[in-house]
């Protein structure tokens, strides 16, 4: 048995429509029938969730928020807290996407707080890290991980164990360049050393995403790597089959 079940989440950024996602949830839903290798969900826009969690009942797909304030209530206007996803059936958060960092200003305390408040509330972080092309080419690429990484290990590596984490190199993401398997075999074995540093259990335990242009043409072998747990899918996922292909070839 793997050491760790595989994971596949897709993340359809600010993408859909009712009819659309109707249309991609019974698609994925009729191409994942009776598929229980590794875990799959979708993170949908907050609008939608409450649709999609409908739509994904009887089937094992999951659904995930792409973002949730770090505060529990009260007056931050136009946010929307953790129990309320809760509430409305989702069971991932993915935190500190590297586009709400360049786009929206996230800091990694910032980060570091809706991990902790997502899982305050019961659901499963996945915390996002990655560097951008010019980081890679001053060699900084460790030195930018560790310290997104480190941000929330501080919480405690136990904290750490309750989420996900997904490496996503900002130049691979949206832009058809996918990390080649040695690179992002390195940056995961990277990303548990650190963390075996705190903890070994957390460490073995601990899924590690790829994500940044994975498609059903690749997705094999980076998820065959020994660090890469699955993968975190933007484009490809809004392709019920394509997705589907990208689940299956996790199995
Ligand atoms: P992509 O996006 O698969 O379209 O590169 C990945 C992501 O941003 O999570």
């Amino acid at each position: 048995m793997a050491l760790r079940r595989k994971f596949v989440a897709g993340n359809w950024k600010m993408n859909g429509s009712l009819a659309a996602n109707g249309e991609l949830v019974a698609g994925l839903a009729s191409a994942l029938a009776g598929f229980d290798a590794a875990d799959v969900a979708v993170c949908a826009p907050a609008l939608y969730l409450p649709q999609v969690a409908e739509l994904v009942k009887g089937s094992k797909i999951a659904v995930g928020a792409q973002n949730a304030s770090e505060y529990a209530g009260g007056a931050y206007t136009g946010e929307i807290s953790c129990a309320m996803l809760k509430e409305f059936g989702v069971r991932y958060v993915v935190v500190g996407h590297s586009e709400r960092r360049a786009l929206f200003g996230e800091t990694n305390a910032q980060v570091a707080a809706k991990f902790a408040a997502v899982l305050a509330a019961g659901l499963v972080p996945i915390l996002c890290v990655g560097e951008t092309l010019a980081e890679r080419d001053a060699n900084a690429t460790e030195a930018v991980v560790a310290g997104q990484l480190d941000a929330v290990l501080a919480l405690g590596a136990d904290k750490l164990g309750g989420g996900v984490v997904a490496y996503e190199p900002v130049w691979a993401i949206g832009t058809g360049k996918t990390a080649s398997t040695e690179q992002a075999q390195a940056v995961h074995a990277f990303i548990r050393a650190r963390i075996l540093a705190q903890s070994i259990n957390v460490a073995t335990a601990v899924r590690i995403l790829y994500g940044g242009s994975v498609k059903a043409n690749n997705a094999q072998a980076l998820f065959a790597c020994p660090d890469i747990d699955g993968g975190l899918v933007g484009g490809a996922s809004l392709q019920a089959q394509e997705f589907a292909a990208i689940c299956k070839a996790a199995a």
